[in-house]
């Protein structure tokens, strides 16, 4: 049976990955045990488990907390990421590296393409985009798969945090002006075994839910298969929410690559209306 390693595999996406169905055995690690910006660690470890390819979504990735401690954003989004595709490099195996529509800075009028040039505006941006140039500085075998508003059932994700204020406050203000593809972790978990499946070719890939929304209809659907249609939600621009990171406000990503290969998401309402199943099931 081949084996895939899991970095960061105690994530919201990491933790999807090791539990779905798949027929592959996964094998993971994290912190505290395992540090990506440890090469002296990492790289030995890599190759003493010997799989047959990595998914890394190990990351830094509280993105306001950047801004106050950018060295540390770019230790493990860029570094870090560096040291596991040398690890890679060095086994000649395969490396599907997850990164972020972040690194486009959402001024273009047209969903980003892969091979669209990024333009990053915050500092977790800038260290995601450095870690996409590092992975391929030290390997060629390599898969970048960007995502966008990641979700999964009981992570700590935008749509917990919008039933949690719901039924703390009673009424919410969302920003309608941001736009984005909610990505559900299960669904991009089992698009990830597939590429890996498909030996899909290295390169750069858009992989998220299909459809766009603003951040506002995302809480408003949230809401909808939650069964708390009833709470007000007001639609504010995002000048009114003030954040220390500036989001890119249309970073929308288009799947060409993958969709060429057949791998394409359903559309982002059936996730939440999937997540809100778990979500209840994981409560009740
Ligand atoms: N969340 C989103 O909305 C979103 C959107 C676009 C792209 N992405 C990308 O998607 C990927 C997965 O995101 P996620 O939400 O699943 O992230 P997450 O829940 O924060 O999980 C990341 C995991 O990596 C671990 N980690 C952090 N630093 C590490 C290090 N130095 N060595 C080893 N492991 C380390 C974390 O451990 P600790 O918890 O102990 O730090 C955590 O278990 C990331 O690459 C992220 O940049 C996420």
């Amino acid at each position: 049976m081949k084996r895939i390693l899991i970095i960061g595999h105690k994530g919201q996406l990491g933790h999807i990955l090791m539990s779905i169905p798949s027929p592959y055995q996964r094998i993971g690690i994290d912190l505290p045990e395992h540090d990506i910006t440890d090469p002296q660690d990492i790289i030995p470890t890599i190759q003493q488990l010997r799989p047959d390819a990595v998914i890394n979504p190990a990351a830094f990735t509280n993105v306001d907390a950047a801004e106050a401690d950018p060295d540390v954003a770019y230790q493990v989004n860029a570094h870090g990421a560096g040291h596991v595709a040398r690890a890679c490099h060095q086994l000649h195996i395969p490396l599907i590296h997850i990164s972020t529509n972040e690194v486009f800075d959402g001024s273009a009028r047209q969903p980003y393409d892969e091979w669209d040039q990024p333009h990053a505006l915050s500092t977790y941006a800038r260290s995601k985009l450095a870690g996409e140039q590092a992975v391929r500085f030290y390997h060629d075998d390599v898969r970048i798969v960007r995502i966008a508003w990641l979700f999964a059932p009981g992570g700590n994700n935008f749509p917990g945090k919008i039933v949690a204020a719901a039924r703390k406050y009673g009424a919410l203000r969302v920003v309608d002006d941001e736009f984005g593809n909610p990505t559900y972790a299960p669904d991009l978990a089992a698009a990830l075994m597939r590429l890996f499946e498909l030996e899909a070719p290295p390169g750069i890939y858009h992989i998220t839910n299909s459809g766009t929304c603003s951040r506002y209809e995302f809480a408003v659907s949230v809401l909808k298969y939650m069964g708390m249609a009833d709470i007000p939600v007001t639609p504010i621009p995002h000048t009114a929410w003030q954040r220390p990171s500036q989001p890119p406000l249309r970073a929308i990503l288009a799947n060409r690559a993958a969709a060429r290969l057949g791998i394409q998401l359903r559309a982002w309402q059936e996730a939440v209306a999937d997540w809100a199943q778990q979500q209840q099931r994981i409560k009740s």
